[in-house]
């Protein structure tokens, strides 16, 4: 089972999970609680973490991270929502603050 070391708002939180986790869905059942997160969905960017130890052995960033979290995804960041935990890991969500980048709208042609 794989370690999670989470610093978040002055804490480190160190948890045990189950192989292929989702700290997300963790976090919706009460057993991550002190995970941010919001839609769950890779939309929102709440859920944003920048991964300080064992980021080499996630699967890397899917479409949903590159749309949203831009270059950042070179710099180490991740959405939380988006990662499954196969190995020990430590991430942060201290003092990050990533907005979604805005909408665009389509052009209407008349
Ligand atoms: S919880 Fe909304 S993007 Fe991850």
């Amino acid at each position: 089972m794989p370690k999670v070391t989470l610093h978040v708002d002055g804490e480190v939180v160190e948890k045990q999970v189950k192989d292929n986790a989702n700290l997300v869905v963790l976090a919706g059942i009460r057993q991550f609680p002190e995970l941010k997160y919001g839609c769950g969905m890779g939309r929102c960017t709440k859920c944003t973490c920048i991964v300080l130890n064992g980021g080499d052995d996630l699967a890397p960033p899917n479409w949903k991270e590159e749309k949203m979290l831009g270059d950042k995804v070179k710099e180490g960041y991740r959405l939380t929502c988006q990662m499954t935990i196969q190995k020990d890991i430590e991430i942060s969500q201290e003092n990050i603050s990533v907005k979604p980048p805005k909408k665009t709208t389509a052009a209407i042609a008349k």
